[in-house]
């Protein structure tokens, strides 16, 4: 196998390297399956050898961008072969007046959003891993992150696709219009299949022209259920910032001790963020501000200094790293930590993850996206201590049945992987079958990402291994 693929990317894109296979086997997620080999391809050309190659040997292949999932999506389960796709780094194409870019799926967010910026484009979808995250694996995964309440998520920019079949095809899905009307929308079935039915090799996406201002606003809680009701009345009044983010003790205390970023440690902060032509939303920015004064917010700081806006949004994307530092031999457990509901049901869904946390004892940190309705939990947790652990993992049924009640859904961002697997069955019951023949129209032999989505294993705690070892049970 190992000469086979030398030969087509040569011999420094190839490593069985015992290093390499370690670090490959994970990503963001609590998960670690190493596979047997990492490959570095630079062009679709030798994606498609790799691909024919490993169909007709029926060897599995994990595609990968940056690593930065937190559900084991690029986790090779099975083995196999995993195709880092870094190399496939261009921007092939800007066309401002068409309204799109082109690029290959190794180009990461924020280098886009750079090459765009002198056009006076953007590409919207601001996940908080923008810095290393690429958008071959926001494809895959539908990321979304802070602007998606105005902008939509990476699927509402995706106009077309060039993708690499299981059997090594190249096809064309989509155009490079703004409206298609021809037959099946299959580039919109690529968008979140998180690599189980070809791998995408080149994507082109709807860019927007630049908001010529932005103001950015903080307001701090006593209590969190305030800030919940304050969001839901922002959303309800018809208000559309570009961005309404929610964060809790935990989350502040977090980003106060790993940065020192100086924030109240109150309850809770609520952070948005308004673009567009300033005489326009100034009044919205009045509107935004009565509202959280109305459900009690005080200290509401409101800045268009480029560097003070520059400084909430970095604290606000290091919320994820920043919570393993919060307490000592607390690990983060990545298990439900994105789920989603109607946004008028926030109040709720923060209530009653925190009532969750009480009745198993927990440490539960929530903050993220909450003008969409999502909630980052951030499970901080001792996954050594087998007790602990328990309580863990009955917290996370409790939670997705709270999300589950309140007609909302398993993940809004993060995607499905290995971890959130069993309650996305729960949710998608009657969708399995059909998923099933899908993949199986795209990948007769089932070698793109094996067992994951609508396959994964019931018990993925020990198909995989977890990161963190929990220690032996007498
Ligand atoms: C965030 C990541 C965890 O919003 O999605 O910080
Ligand atoms: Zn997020």
């Amino acid at each position: 196998m190992l000469e086979e693929l030398r030969a087509v990317v040569g011999d420094e894109n190839v490593s069985d390297d015992a290093a390499d296979r370690y670090v490959y086997g994970s990503d963001a997620s609590m998960h670690q399956s190493s596979p047997s080999v990492v490959v570095r391809p630079v062009s679709a050309g030798e994606v498609q050898k790799i691909l024919r190659f490993a169909n007709g040997r029926k060897i599995p292949v994990v595609p990968r961008g940056a690593g930065t999932g937190e559900s084991g999506s690029a986790v090779p389960i099975d083995g196999g072969i995993v195709l880092d796709l870094k190399r496939m780094d261009r921007i092939l194409e800007v066309r401002p007046e068409d309204m799109f870019c082109r690029v290959e799926p190794g180009v990461v967010n924020d280098e886009l959003n750079r090459q765009l910026k002198p056009y006076g484009f953007f590409f919207p979808p601001t996940p908080a891993s923008g810095k290393v995250c690429t958008i071959g694996g926001m494809i895959a995964n539908n990321a979304s992150g802070m602007r998606a309440m105005k902008y939509g998520a990476t699927r509402d920019a995706v106009l077309g696709l060039k993708v690499v079949l299981a059997n090594g095809d190249l096809v064309t899905m989509g155009s490079a219009t703004i409206i298609q009307a021809s037959g099946y929308q299959l580039e919109r079935l690529m968008v979140g299949s998180e690599g189980t039915l070809g791998v995408i090799v080149e994507a082109t996406l709807r860019v927007r022209p630049l908001p010529e201002e932005r103001t950015v606003g903080r307001a701090v809680f006593y209590e969190l259920t305030q800030a919940g009701d304050a969001i839901s009345k922002i959303v309800a009044t018809g208000i559309v910032p570009s961005a309404l983010e929610l964060m809790d003790e935990v989350a502040i205390k977090s980003v106060n001790k790993a940065l020192g970023a100086g924030l109240p440690e109150v309850e809770a902060l609520i952070l948005f963020e308004c673009d567009g032509v300033k005489a326009s939303f100034h009044h919205e920015i009045k509107k935004i501000k009565r509202i959280l004064e109305e459900c009690g917010a005080f200290d509401i700081v409101i800045s268009d200094d480029p560097q003070e806006m520059e400084k909430l949004w970095e604290v606000r994307s290091s919320v994820f790293p920043a919570t393993s530092m919060y307490k000592e031999n607390r690990i983060r457990a990545t298990l439900a930590e994105d789920v989603t509901a109607p946004v008028s049901r926030l109040r709720e869904l923060v209530e009653g993850i925190h009532q969750i946390a009480r009745d198993n004892d927990l440490l539960i940190g929530t903050y993220g996206h909450a003008g969409e309705g999502l909630i980052h939990t951030a499970f901080l947790v001792d996954p050594r201590l087998p007790d602990e652990w328990d309580r863990t993992r009955k917290a996370v049924d409790e939670v997705f049945a709270l999300v589950r009640h309140l007609g909302g859904t398993t993940s809004g961002e993060h995607g499905i992987g290995i971890s959130k697997a069993p309650y996305f069955k729960k949710e998608r019951q009657d969708l399995l079958e059909l998923m099933r023949g899908v993949k199986k129209v795209f990948d007769p032999n089932n070698i793109l990402n094996p067992h994951k989505l609508m396959d994964a294993p019931e018990d993925f705690f020990t198909a995989t291994k977890l990161r963190y070892p929990i220690k032996e049970r007498r």
